[in-house]
């Protein structure tokens, strides 16, 4: 069992939508009971909130219900629990490292240097834009989540 947490700032854009795709494409895999994938913000503000409307909306577009997500601010113990902390950008994987309690396990790192897309590749926060920066952060992470099963599938 491989065990997978994605970050953002607040988890209710980047990551659940992350988790929505990741979650999506494993099932269609028939891996979804390998892998094990949550997400966290590294804030606290949206705590117990669904994701962003224009969040859940986005995901639904793409065929994928994540309105049952709930948001929740990373822990010490996530740092022990996850195998891998996967975060959406710089700034993000930055303070997860900052923050690391010194028993830490998990590897982190930029979910998209999965993709391909060059190092240091992240996703742009929709928080504050449109939705056509929703469908970019979707694609981004749509992308990510195929080649995390890809390597998954390799691995088998
Ligand atoms: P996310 O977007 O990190 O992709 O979930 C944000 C959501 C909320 C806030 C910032 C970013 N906020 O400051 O409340």
């Amino acid at each position: 069992m491989k065990r997978l947490l994605i970050v953002c700032l607040g988890n209710i854009c980047r990551s659940p939508m992350a988790e929505g795709a990741l979650r999506a494409r494993l099932e269609a895999a028939g891996l979804g009971s390998r892998v094990q994938v949550d997400s966290a913000g590294l804030g606290n503000w949206h705590a117990g909130q669904p994701p962003d409307r224009r969040a859940i909306k986005c995901a639904a577009g793409h065929g994928v219900d994540i309105s049952g997500l709930r948001a929740r601010q990373i822990t010490d113990a996530d740092y022990r629990e996850f195998d891998v902390l996967l975060c959406a950008d710089a700034d993000v994987l930055y303070t997860v490292r900052a923050h690391a309690p010194p028993e830490a396990t998990a590897h982190t790192e930029l979910l998209l240097d999965w993709c391909g897309l060059g190092p240091n590749a992240q996703i742009p926060d929709p928080y504050t834009l449109n939705a056509a920066a929703f469908e970019h952060a979707w694609e981004l992470v749509d992308v990510a989540a195929g080649a995390i099963v890809a390597a998954m599938k390799q691995g088998e």
